[in-house]
């Protein structure tokens, strides 16, 4: 766990950051969108080098990981790499609700910089309610349901497969067995 001192100062540094209008206005944030399916394991990765003093992978505003400290309490959360090059974090069996901003925040001497990853999680469709056979007669009314989920939420649409043609008789010709 990380010091009062440190953790203080980690906080101060995502107040800053998260203040609206602040360093949004010098530094937009253009977020990349990274789409993973439900249950899959996810990894954050920010590329530092030598003069980044202190990093940190943000979920919203909450702190996941300021260098090697944990800071979630979220067990799918864990430290992948911290090098002087890269410093990732991977969660694992992400969720619809792991859905949104993550930030990569670091500090260089010069100044504080943040870059942007909007994690989109995707839900496969499955069907979960559908009408069960049905025999009717010719000209009358029939209903049939489909429900379907899953996110982005799936288009149900019904088609009629083509129904193969009765073939005629095979022949045999003189020869054959
Ligand atoms: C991210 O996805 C959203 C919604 O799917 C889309 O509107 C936006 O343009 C995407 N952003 C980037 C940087 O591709
Ligand atoms: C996902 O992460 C878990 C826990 O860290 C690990 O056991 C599993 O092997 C990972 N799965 C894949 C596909 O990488
Ligand atoms: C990210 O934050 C959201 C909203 O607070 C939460 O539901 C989700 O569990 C968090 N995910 C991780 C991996 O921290
Ligand atoms: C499916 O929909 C029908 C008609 O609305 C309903 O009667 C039935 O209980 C539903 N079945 C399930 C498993 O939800």
């Amino acid at each position: 766990m990380a010091g009062a001192g440190l953790r203080r100062a980690l906080a101060a540094l995502a107040a800053l950051l998260a203040a609206p209008g602040l360093l949004a206005l010098e530094y937009p944030p253009t977020a990349d969108n990274y789409t993973v399916c439900q249950g899959d394991n996810a990894t954050l990765s920010c590329a530092i080098d030598a003069e980044v003093t202190r990093v940190a992978w943000l979920n919203g505003s909450h702190i996941l990981y300021a260098g090697g400290d944990k800071w979630s309490l979220d067990p799918r959360v864990r430290l992948l790499a911290h090098s002087a090059a890269e410093f990732a974090v991977a969660i694992a069996g992400v969720g619809p609700h792991d859905e949104g901003l993550y930030t990569c925040s670091f500090q260089t001497p010069a100044r504080p910089h943040t870059a942007h990853v909007f994690l989109i999680v995707h839900v496969p469709a499955r069907i979960t309610n559908i009408s069960a056979p049905v025999t009717v007669d010719e000209g009358s009314d029939v209903t049939l349901l489909c429900l379907a989920a899953g996110r982005p939420p799936p288009a149900v649409t019904w088609r009629q497969p083509r129904v193969p043609r009765p073939r005629p008789p095979a022949s045999l010709t003189a020869g054959s067995r």
